[in-house]
């Protein structure tokens, strides 16, 4: 399947200059949604993974399906002031200034094997974090899955060798 032919690009959004890669389309198209999902679980399936880990908001949409087909649990990576109970935080750099991302203190038990699903690598910051989280609470980072990497913007150094997958490069 041409999963291009299913992401939308729209320039200046959300700021000019940027083009902007839009999954939306994909994930409302069955047949689009359903080959992304079990392309990641495919890449996951012999990865001995216990739990998947999504990043707010485009990580839960992703990251839900595969876990459901890998029959295991998802436990979401939120913004600050979100999650109602104890929370461990990582603080990371954006392109202007920092953002912090957090995951419940339980969420992982140590040793766990965890896949990181995300739609898109961009700058690197949000897996950079999200790998941070999950190694503080003991989880061992197995795998990532994104649908999209921004190429061009180096995310990939960010990811210090951990081993992943992805759909579609621009
Ligand atoms: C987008 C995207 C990734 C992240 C990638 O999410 O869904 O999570 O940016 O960028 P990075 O590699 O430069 O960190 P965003 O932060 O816009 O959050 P949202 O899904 O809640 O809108
Ligand atoms: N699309 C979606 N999310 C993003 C992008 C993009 O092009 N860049 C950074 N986050």
């Amino acid at each position: 399947m041409e999963l291009s032919e299913y992401v939308a690009t729209i320039k200046d959004y959300p700021q000019p200059g940027i083009v902007f890669r839009d999954v939306t389309p994909l994930m409302a198209d069955g047949n689009a949604f359903n080959y992304a999902c079990t392309e990641i679980v495919q890449y996951a399936r012999d990865k001995g993974i216990d739990l998947v880990v999504g990043p707010e908001a485009r990580g839960f949409i992703i990251g839900c399906p595969v876990a459901y087909a890998l029959g295991v649990g998802f436990a979401p990576v939120r913004k600050p002031g979100k999650l109602p109970r104890e929370v461990v935080e990582e603080t990371y750099e954006k392109e202007y200034g920092t953002d912090t991302l957090t995951i419940h203190a339980d969420a992982i038990k140590p040793g766990q094997r965890v896949l990181i699903v995300d739609d898109l690598l961009a700058t690197g910051g949000t897996i950079e974090a999200t790998i941070a989280l999950v190694e503080k609470l003991g989880g061992v980072v197995a795998g990532a899955a994104f649908i999209i990497e921004l190429d061009e913007l180096k995310g990939r150094e960010k990811l210090k060798g951990t081993d992943y997958k992805v759909l579609l490069h621009y």
